[in-house]
């Protein structure tokens, strides 16, 4: 699946993100290094907790107060981002990187028209005329599938399917080289989930664009990527080009989750993992899977493994060799 593309359009080295609560800092992040590639579609995923939405806040850098960049580098096209003014991140927010936000497909402004939104976010991003700006919007959205006419709708007025492609449609409006899309196909009924996979796989035929993809959902991932991370309490536990992880995943983790989802292995028995995440608060000692994982041996619980690298992909397991 995964053509020859050229190298490193983000590129994540060992970023550190915690939140403070009253209760502690919560490690939502740690030692986070990733690269995608221009054209590339990069799937996030893990079980929830884990730190998806957190990487994509801080890519965006639009961390909540509390959430604090301990540590790391995070490289877009070359520049470091974690450094720039805020005037540079304001010209690199939406223009550069646009992000479709977990849930927010109820997002939209009820009180304004589609293409009044759609019109608003390229004025404000770009020096155009209005006249342009609205003719842009409706090429747009007749690319998303829907009709010019259905411009002048006002949210309320279209179906979650429909809202959820014009959110894709705001997303590409300032032309963004990379777009986050944080569970857009989460809370949509099937034939709608399926429309928007098709949608984003027509973008990735006709365009240049890049996704990192966020979900839960392996099955999403397993039809739309060509590589994906599993996280698991704030750390990347495997990396591999999606053919590789679903065939044969090197990491614990992702075999349990892998089996806990039956649509991607065509098997009826569902498997399950057993216990919760941890408390990233009071994280466990050592591998932070080792307390619901079956393979756990003594040094598992002492150190964490690191990530290696072997037979193109990444895993963080001190058995992989042996599963
Ligand atoms: N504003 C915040 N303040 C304190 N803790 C937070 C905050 N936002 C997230 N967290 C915590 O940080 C950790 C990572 O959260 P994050 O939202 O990144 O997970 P996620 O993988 O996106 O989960 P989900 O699948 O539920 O969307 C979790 O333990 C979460 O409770
Ligand atoms: S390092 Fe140990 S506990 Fe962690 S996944 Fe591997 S075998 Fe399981
Ligand atoms: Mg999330």
């Amino acid at each position: 699946m995964t053509a020859e593309r050229s190298k490193n359009l983000l590129e994540i080295k060992d970023l550190n993100v915690h939140y403070e609560t009253k209760e502690g800092n919560v490690r939502a992040v740690q030692e986070l290094s990733l690269s995608v590639d221009c054209g590339e579609f990069f799937g996030i995923s893990g079980e929830s907790g884990c730190g998806k939405t957190t990487t994509a806040m801080t890519i965006m850098q639009l961390l909540p107060r509390e959430g604090i960049v301990d540590s790391g580098s995070i490289r877009f096209n070359g520049r470091e981002t974690l450094e720039f003014t805020e005037e540079e991140i304001l010209d690199f927010r939406w223009k550069r990187i646009s992000m479709i936000f977990q849930g927010s497909m109820n997002a939209l402004n009820p009180v304004h028209k589609v293409i009044d939104q759609m019109k608003n976010v390229i004025l404000l991003h770009e020096d155009t005329t209005e006249p342009e700006a609205i003719e842009r919007s409706l090429d747009l959205l007749e690319a998303m599938g829907i009709e010019r006419s259905r411009g002048d709708a006002y949210p309320h007025e279209l179906s979650g399917g429909m809202k959820q492609r014009v959110m894709i449609a705001l997303a590409l409006t300032c032309h963004p080289s990379l777009i986050i899309a944080d569970e857009p196909t989460t809370a949509l009924d099937v034939m709608i989930q399926a429309q928007i996979l098709e949608l984003l796989k027509q973008l990735r035929v006709q365009t240049s664009l890049s996704l990192i993809l966020i979900t839960h959902d392996l099955s999403v991932i397993a039809e739309t990527c060509d590589k994906a991370i599993i996280m698991y309490a704030g750390r990347i536990m495997e990396e591999a080009p999606v053919d590789s992880l679903f065939a044969s995943p090197a990491h614990p983790y992702t075999r349990k989750l892998i089996s806990s989802f039956p649509s991607v292995l065509g098997e009826k028995e569902i498997d399950f993992i057993p216990g919760n995440p941890p408390d990233l608060i009071n994280p466990p000692s050592g591998c932070p899977y080792h307390p619901r994982c079956d393979f756990a041996i003594d040094i598992c619980k002492a150190k964490i493994p690191t990530l290696e690298s072997k037979n193109g992909i990444r895993v963080a397991c001190f058995r992989s060799d042996e599963i």
